[in-house]
């Protein structure tokens, strides 16, 4: 298989760039003593945990199938969240994971029996305090639903527990404005903090980052593991795969309103979602700054909005071109989805040693096995 013979839509996850995150991972681990557990909710396709699971303690979850998925392909810790479980859910992930953390003390309270034989109990709650640069992904919002705040805990609950979770960071660079929010929570839960055997604080740590100041955070963790008797945890998901993935598209047509758009065949709406949602426009790599050519580069979804960014060229685009969207990993591949009846992207890894696998592709059937499996009779 050679990358120029690839179809496009497809992505293209490199396995080197993935093991020097990985790489950073094992060092913040072995200077803090904190665990990490990959948060599957940010990326999950399974076809690389091989490559991940020396690095990494386990896996963490949002919902039943995420749990599943984390026992069954990568092994090690797995731990059980949910915003909301249903009983059917508790009963169908207890024999499945080590710990169970639960968004509120309702949960807690109506399904603790199901579980107290089988896992470790753990309570999820809002410290009041963040670092999240959209108000959407901002966990301490007004009104927010994401774990139970300090004004509203019964201190009985803990008596009824062995850990904490506190999740507040969205992409956080500052190793100096995490410690700020780590004192800030040491000082205001400490107390039942001391009584706990774990804390996890979440993901949204962006530990990966270039210059990112690890030994700091390191030790930063280390004096809270130490200061409250816990073992720490976080949970990666962005901070893992971060820059290791590109979305390979074809420029299928340039068309010229007001500006030049080339359009290519993938849509955010449907191969990466987050570029809309977020309003965070994508990098190309072929991109350059200094190029005269400026294209929009937009789907080929109906969606009139649609694009993945503008972009300048040293050169004019050319009809099937390829062009690489770069860091399409995280929070990407787990939100595929078939509007328009958009081909889905190939999903491939590149090897260390540069031969290509493929983890995935899909057809016709997939597609329409999606949308119903049996007719009305
Ligand atoms: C509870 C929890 N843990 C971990 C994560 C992973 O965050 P990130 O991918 O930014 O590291 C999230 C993201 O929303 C989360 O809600």
């Amino acid at each position: 298989m050679q990358k120029n013979e690839l179809k496009t839509p497809y992505f293209m996850i490199d396995e080197a760039k993935l093991i020097s995150n990985l790489e950073i991972a094992k060092r913040l681990k072995e200077l803090s003593g904190v665990k990490l557990v990959l948060a599957l909710k940010c990326f999950s396709t399974w076809g690389v945990f091989d490559i991940i699971k020396p690095y990494l303690d386990g896996t963490t979850s949002s919902g039943p199938y995420e749990v599943q998925l984390g026992y069954e392909t990568f092994g090690g810790e797995t731990h059980a969240y949910s915003v909301g479980y249903s009983e059917d859910d508790v009963k169908a992930v207890a024999d499945m994971c080590d710990k169970m953390i639960f968004n509120s003390q309702s949960q807690l309270k109506a399904y603790r029996h199901l579980i107290e034989d089988k896992a470790s109990i753990g309570l999820r709650l809002n410290p009041g305090v963040s670092c999240a640069g959209q108000d959407l992904a901002d966990p301490a919002r007004q009104f927010s639903r994401l774990g139970v705040q300090a004004d509203h805990i019964d201190e009985e609950v803990f008596s009824s527990i062995d850990g904490v979770m506190f999740h507040m960071n969205c992409e956080n660079k500052s190793a100096d404005n995490f410690i700020t929010l780590l004192n800030s929570i040491s000082d205001r839960f400490g107390r039942y903090l001391d009584n706990m055997q774990w804390v996890s604080l979440g993901g949204g740590v962006f530990f990966t980052w270039p210059g990112y100041e690890i030994e700091k955070l390191a030790a930063a963790l280390k004096a809270f593991s130490d200061k409250h008797g816990v073992q720490v945890y976080l949970e990666p998901g962005e901070a893992i795969i971060t820059k290791t993935t590109d979305l390979v598209v074809t420029v299928v047509d340039v068309v010229e309103n007001g500006m030049k758009t080339a359009i290519v065949d993938s849509a955010t709406e449907a191969h990466r979602l987050d570029t809309l949602i977020y309003n965070e426009p994508a990098s190309i790599m072929e991109a350059d700054e200094n190029g005269e050519h400026e294209y929009v580069i937009g789907s080929c979804s109906c969606l009139a909005g649609d694009q993945f960014c503008v972009a300048k060229f040293a050169e004019p685009l050319e009809i099937g071109q390829k062009l690489h969207i770069m860091d399409s990993a995280g929070y990407t591949m787990v939100k595929l989805n078939w509007f328009n009846g958009l081909r889905m992207p190939t999903v491939y890894c590149e090897r260390a040693n540069g031969e290509l696998q493929k983890l995935n592709e899909f057809d016709f059937q997939d597609f329409k096995r999606a949308l119903s499996q049996w007719s009305v009779q």
